[in-house]
C-alpha cells in the first residue's frame, strides 16, 4: 500500500475579495458572500476528504487569499519552494506558510527577493512525476525555473501565459493521471503550444472550450481516477468521463469572484518521486550591453519590452546613467529565453537595436558550410539594414554589401576571413555562413538627441493634426538636401508608382531629372506604360490630364501605347524616332538616367524595356541602388518594399504616399534617416519643384 495522498486547505473565516490583482476580482470587491464561500468550501472539502487526507493551516485575519493554498509553495518529497508573491495584497501571506512548512518538517527554499514564483498555482508536476510544467508571463518570473528544476531536481518545462483572465498555470492547465492534459490552447502562446504538443499526445489532451475555460474546468484536483472541480458542460464532462475519470462537480462561484477554484483552494504534498528522474531546465540567459541615449531615444524600454513581448524576461545587471545631455548611458542586462530557439529570436533583435557581448564574454561568430548551392544551413543569421560585423578568429570582421533578408557568407583568403551578404540563391559551396546569434553585433552611431525627432511622418491630407506647413518644412528639408547631392556628385534613386503620372506628377518629375537630381529610376511596366501615354496621348490610363475626364475609347490608350514602343523596339527608339518626345522616360534616355522596370503578372504587354525575370530585375535594381545616397520612394508600396530590403542603413530615405499605413510600413525601419510623407505625391512633386526653383533663384519668387 502506498503512503496516502496529503492536500493542505485552509479555510475561509476570513476570505473576501479585498482588493484587485487578478481581473476576475475587478467589480467583485466585498461582493462575495462568506456564508455561501463557507458553504462551498465545506462541500469541496468533504469531497476532498473522501480522497485524501486534508491538513488544514490556520486562516490569518487581513490575508483573505490565504484560502487558496495553492499558492503557499510548490512542494516535491521534503522538499518546498516557498511562493513569492508579485503583489505586495498576498506577500504577508509567506511567513504564515513558511511556519506551517517548517513545523511539517519540510526544508525550504526560497527565492531571491524581486524574483516573484506562485507556487502551485504556477507550477504543476506531470502526474505520472516525469516533469514539472511551470508557467510564466503573469505572476511568476521566467529566472526562477531553474532554481525550481535545482532545488527540487526535476526537469522544467516553461510555459507562457498571455492571456490575464488565465494569470496562474492551474487557472488554464491541468495534468491528469495517466498523461492526459485537461487545458486551455489559447492561454498560452505559440511556442508554449509546440511544446505541450511535444509532450503530449494528441490522443492524451483534452482542450476545452472557452465557455468552459471561463468556468475554471481546469482549475481541477485530480486525486487517482477522480477529477473534482467547479460546473462544467456536459459535453467536457463527457470527455473527462471518457478518458477514465470519475467527474465530481461543485459550485465554488463565490470564489471564481477571486480568480480561484478547486484546485487554487489545494495544496498537495505528496508528490511522487521517481529515481531517475534528475533536474533539466531548457531556460537560457545571456548578458548584453547597450549603450546610447538609452532613456532619452526610449532604446532601453523598447529593448526590454521587446525581451517580454518575444516570451523572455530580464534583469537589468547594471546601469550606468549618462548625467549631462549629451553622454551616453551603459546598461548590462541579463535575458533569459524559455529556450534557445526564443533565445536566437530575441538576441537577433537586441543585435539588431545594437546589443553587444560584454567585452569579456566576447565569442567567435558560429559558422557553418553552405549544405547546397543556393541553400543556407538551417539557424542561418538573418542580416537587416543596419552595419554588421562577424567575429572571426578573435577578430571583428565588417561584413560587405549590408542589405536585409540575406545570410553572412564568409570566405576564408589569404589575407584573412571575408565576410559579405548574400541571397540565398547567390550562396556557393565551399562557402561558410554564420549560424546563432554569437559573435555578432551592429555598429550603431548613438543617435544623435536632435536627429531623433526627424523620424515623423508628416499628414497633409490625413488627419488634422498636422499642418501644410509641416509639409512644407520636410520638403524644403529634402529639396535642401538634393541640392547638395546633385552638387557634391553623389546619388538619388527615385522608385516611383503610375500614381505620379495620375496625380499629375510627370511634369514635376521630368523636371527633377532634366536637372540633374535624379541618377537612376526603378519602377514597373505601368509607371513608364502611363507616362508615355500621357506624353503621346495626353491621357493616363484613359483619363485626359487637362479636363481631369475619361476620354471616350481612352481605356485603350494604354494598349495602343505599348503597341507603338513594341514597333520601334525600345523606349530609347521611340524616343529616336522623334515620337517620344517628353515625359518621365523621355528624359531618362535624353539624360542617360538608367531606368529598370520590374516586371509582374498583371503587367499588360509588356514594354519590350520591362524585364519580365523577375531576379534579373532584383539584381538590376540592386546594381543601380549601390552607392545612393537618398532614395525617393513615390507611391509604390511593391517597389518600395523590395528597394528597402536592398538598401543599408544610412542611405536617406523619403517615403510618400497618401495611404498612411504605406508611409508607416516603409519609414518604419527604426532608423533615424527615413522620413514619411503622407500626401498626394503630385502635389509632393509639385511643391518640390517650386522649392528648387526658390533655391536656385531666390529672388524670382520673393518678386
Ligand atoms: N485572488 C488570488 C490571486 O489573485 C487568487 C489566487 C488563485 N490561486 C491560484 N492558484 N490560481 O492571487
Amino acid at each position: 500500500m502506498s503512503d496516502p495522498i496529503r492536500i493542505l486547505m485552509c479555510a475561509p473565516e476570513h476570505y473576501d475579495v479585498d482588493y484587485v490583482i487578478n481581473p476576475w476580482m475587478e467589480g467583485n470587491v466585498h461582493k462575495s458572500s462568506r456564508d455561501r464561500a463557507a458553504d462551498q468550501w465545506h462541500d469541496l472539502h468533504h469531497i476532498i476528504k473522501e480522497h485524501a487526507i486534508v491538513d488544514l493551516v490556520e486562516p490569518v485575519k487581513g490575508w483573505p487569499d490565504m484560502v487558496f493554498t495553492a499558492n503557499a509553495g510548490l512542494v516535491l518529497g521534503d522538499q518546498v519552494v516557498l511562493s513569492r508573491f508579485l503583489h505586495p495584497e498576498r506577500q504577508g501571506e509567506e511567513p504564515y506558510f513558511k511556519a506551517w512548512f517548517e513545523a511539517n518538517g519540510y526544508t525550504v527554499h526560497e527565492c531571491p527577493p524581486d524574483l516573484p514564483f506562485e507556487g502551485a498555482g504556477d507550477a504543476l508536476f506531470d502526474r505520472e512525476g516525469r516533469w514539472l510544467w511551470a508557467g510564466y508571463g503573469f505572476r511568476t518570473e521566467l529566472d526562477s525555473h531553474p532554481l525550481i528544476a535545482q532545488w527540487l531536481d526535476i526537469e522544467v518545462l516553461s510555459l507562457r501565459l498571455v492571456d490575464n483572465r488565465f494569470y496562474h498555470l492551474d487557472t488554464c492547465f491541468c495534468p491528469l493521471k495517466g498523461g492526459y492534459l485537461l487545458y486551455y490552447p489559447p492561454a498560452f502562446d505559440a511556442y508554449s503550444n509546440h511544446l505541450i504538443e511535444e509532450r503530449v499526445p494528441a490522443a492524451k489532451r483534452i482542450a476545452i472550450a472557452e465557455a468552459d475555460a471561463v468556468n475554471f474546468a481546469c482549475n481541477a484536483v485530480n486525486v487517482e481516477d477522480v477529477v473534482i472541480m467547479n460546473r462544467i458542460s456536459p459535453e467536457l464532462q463527457a470527455a473527462i468521463e471518457g478518458a477514465g475519470f470519475q467527474v465530481r462537480q461543485t459550485p465554488l462561484n463565490e470564489f471564481l469572484k477571486a480568480g480561484g477554484a478547486a484546485k487554487c483552494l489545494t495544496l498537495r504534498t505528496t508528490e511522487p518521486i521517481l529515481p531517475d528522474v534528475h533536474a533539466a531546465v531548457s531556460v537560457q540567459s545571456r548578458t548584453v550591453q547597450m549603450r546610447g541615449h538609452l532613456l532619452d531615444a526610449g532604446i532601453l524600454n523598447n529593448a526590454l519590452d521587446l525581451v517580454v513581448e518575444r516570451g523572455g524576461s530580464f534583469k537589468v545587471l547594471n546601469f550606468d546613467l549618462g548625467t549631462e545631455r549629451h553622454s551616453t548611458s551603459l546598461a548590462q542586462v541579463r535575458v533569459s529565453a524559455p529556450d534557445s530557439e526564443v533565445m536566437a529570436e530575441i538576441m537577433m533583435e537586441l543585435i539588431r537595436m545594437g546589443a553587444v557581448e560584454r567585452p569579456d564574454d566576447e565569442q567567435n561568430a558560429q559558422l557553418e558550410d553552405v549544405p547546397l548551392v543556393g541553400v543556407a544551413p538551417d539557424d542561418f543569421y538573418v542580416t537587416t539594414i543596419y552595419p554588421t560585423e562577424v567575429r572571426i578568429n578573435d577578430q571583428w570582421v565588417r561584413v560587405g554589401n549590408q542589405r536585409m533578408d540575406g545570410a553572412i557568407a564568409v570566405r576564408h583568403t589569404e589575407a584573412g576571413p571575408v565576410a559579405t551578404c548574400k541571397l540565398l540563391r547567390d550562396l556557393e559551396l565551399g562557402e561558410q555562413v554564420v549560424v546563432g546569434t554569437q559573435g555578432l553585433r551592429t555598429v550603431r552611431k548613438p543617435a544623435e538627441r536632435e536627429q531623433r525627432t526627424s523620424k515623423q511622418e508628416f499628414s497633409f491630407m490625413g488627419s488634422g493634426v498636422s499642418s501644410e506647413r509641416r509639409v512644407e518644412l520636410v520638403v524644403e528639408q529634402i529639396a535642401w538636401d538634393l541640392r547638395r547631392i546633385r552638387d557634391q556628385g553623389g546619388k538619388v534613386v527615385v522608385t516611383a508608382g503610375p500614381v505620379v503620372i495620375h496625380t499629375g506628377g510627370s511634369q514635376h518629375l521630368s523636371h527633377l531629372i532634366r536637372n540633374g537630381y535624379v541618377q537612376a529610376l526603378l519602377g514597373g511596366n505601368a509607371i513608364a506604360v502611363h507616362d508615355i501615354e500621357q506624353a503621346l496621348m495626353g491621357t493616363s490610363l484613359g483619363v485626359d490630364m487637362k479636363q481631369g475626364v475619361p476620354v471616350s475609347g481612352g481605356h485603350r490608350h494604354h494598349l495602343k501605347t505599348i503597341n507603338t514602343v513594341r514597333r520601334y523596339g525600345s523606349i530609347a527608339q521611340t524616343v529616336e524616332a522623334g515620337v517620344l518626345t517628353k515625359g518621365v522616360m523621355y528624359e531618362c534616355v535624353k539624360q542617360h538616367v538608367p531606368f529598370c522596370l520590374a516586371g509582374s503578372i498583371r503587367d499588360d504587354g509588356p514594354l519590350p524595356d520591362t524585364e519580365m525575370d523577375l531576379l534579373q530585375a532584383q539584381g538590376e535594381y540592386a546594381r543601380l541602388l549601390e552607392g545612393a545616397d537618398m532614395v525617393l520612394m513615390l507611391s509604390t508600396m511593391l517597389h518600395s518594399i523590395g528597394v528597402g530590403n536592398m538598401t543599408p542603413a544610412g542611405v536617406k530615405m523619403v517615403c510618400v504616399d497618401i495611404n498612411p499605413a504605406v508611409v508607416t510600413k516603409l519609414s518604419d525601419r527604426g532608423s533615424i534617416e527615413s522620413i514619411g510623407v503622407v500626401t498626394d505625391v503630385g502635389l509632393f512633386l509639385s511643391l518640390l519643384v517650386q522649392q528648387l526653383e526658390r533655391l536656385t533663384n531666390p529672388y524670382a519668387v520673393m518678386a
